[in-house]
């Protein structure tokens, strides 16, 4: 034990963490695919953004693609959690794929108001991160009323039409702060900018900040798990940090985590990301009771209740093979 260790060594775990509504739905659609299809299922992009799930899936006989045209014709294909551009439908049909359409609910709710703002011919300003799959799928709804606006910084890029007829919409997982400071910055430039008409940045992504910012000052080190691809558990970092974290690490599971974190450190914050199952979070806090912070504080922020139900096209297939 260093000399230095603070006298009180604990953990305080985060409430809301870990899966979302969506995530669960989407990991339990190719799980139930596979289940009535049998293997191979394919699955275009992650399902969800963790190494984790997706290795374990593919253990039992899912396929990771990048596009659709690495399918073969004819076979059944699943669609990710963060949405699809329209012209991927087209794609798929052209070959003949059967598709299943994991994609979260509140992501298509964000797809459908940019299909209606564009109709009106709005230009639309997409708040969201550069590459990012649910921004292609999402701009790929109107691609030429689209721009995208990646943070604070890009606001003076941004070109328009007619700066008096501008809406914004944004991508579901980003820091909410970053992105009230982006919205601020776009209303100083177009003082007509209109509001989307309900939050885009999910519940999930919202409880998992929250929770985070109100234990974030107390802890000498915060560990989020999550997978470096995974837009939420990154901010999930950022927010500790801001927040008042002397230290703060993003890690896929316990294995990650470097013994000289732990010097001298008192109270330890841990959360997880939206896509992250909870067995990874049980192995983190059984490493650490190992070296002396078993005592486990969970502090809650929200209760979480929303449960998707599974997509169609798994429905249908579950009463053909009745
Ligand atoms: Fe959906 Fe939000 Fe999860 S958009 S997939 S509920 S992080």
């Amino acid at each position: 034990t260093s000399p230095a260790a603070p006298a009180r060594r604990r953990v305080l775990l985060a409430a809301p963490r870990g899966y979302c509504a969506g995530v669960d739905r989407a990991v339990q659609t190719v799980e139930k695919a596979l289940e009535l299809h049998g293997a191979p299922v394919y699955v275009r992009k992650e399902i969800v953004h963790n190494q984790h799930v997706v290795a374990t899936l593919r253990e039992r006989g899912a396929i990771f693609v990048d596009e659709t045209d690495e399918v073969p014709e004819g076979s059944l294909v699943v669609f990710s959690a963060h949405g699809v551009a329209p012209v991927v439908h087209t794609e798929a049909a052209e070959r003949s794929l059967r598709t299943i359409d994991a994609t979260c609910p509140l992501v298509t709710k964000v797809h459908n108001e940019a299909r209606r703002f564009a109709a009106q011919d709005y230009d639309i300003l997409l708040i969201g991160h550069e590459g990012h799959e649910e921004v292609i799928g999402t701009s790929g709804e109107a691609p030429e009323h689209i721009h995208l606006v990646d943070g604070p910084d890009d606001v003076a890029n941004v070109q328009v039409r007619n700066p008096e007829h501008v809406v914004w919409l944004s991508q579901t997982t980003l820091s909410v702060d970053e992105t009230v400071a982006t919205v601020g910055k776009l209303r100083e430039r177009f003082p007509a900018l209109v509001d989307p008409p309900s939050d885009d940045i999910c519940y999930a992504t919202q409880n998992r900040q929250v929770a985070v910012k109100q234990m974030a000052g107390q802890c000498d080190l915060f560990l989020v798990v999550g997978s470096r691809n995974s837009s939420n558990s990154v901010r999930l970092v950022e927010v500790a940090r801001e927040y008042g974290a002397k230290d703060a690490h993003l890690i896929d599971h316990a294995g990650e985590v470097d013994e000289t974190w732990l010097d001298g450190v008192g109270t330890i914050g841990v959360s997880s990301g939206a896509s992250v199952p909870e067995v990874l979070v049980r192995g983190l806090l059984e490493y650490l009771a190992e070296r002396g912070f078993g005592d486990v504080e969970e502090v809650r922020s929200a209760e979480e209740t929303l449960l998707f139900s599974l997509p169609k096209e798994l429905r249908g297939m579950k009463e053909q093979r009745r």
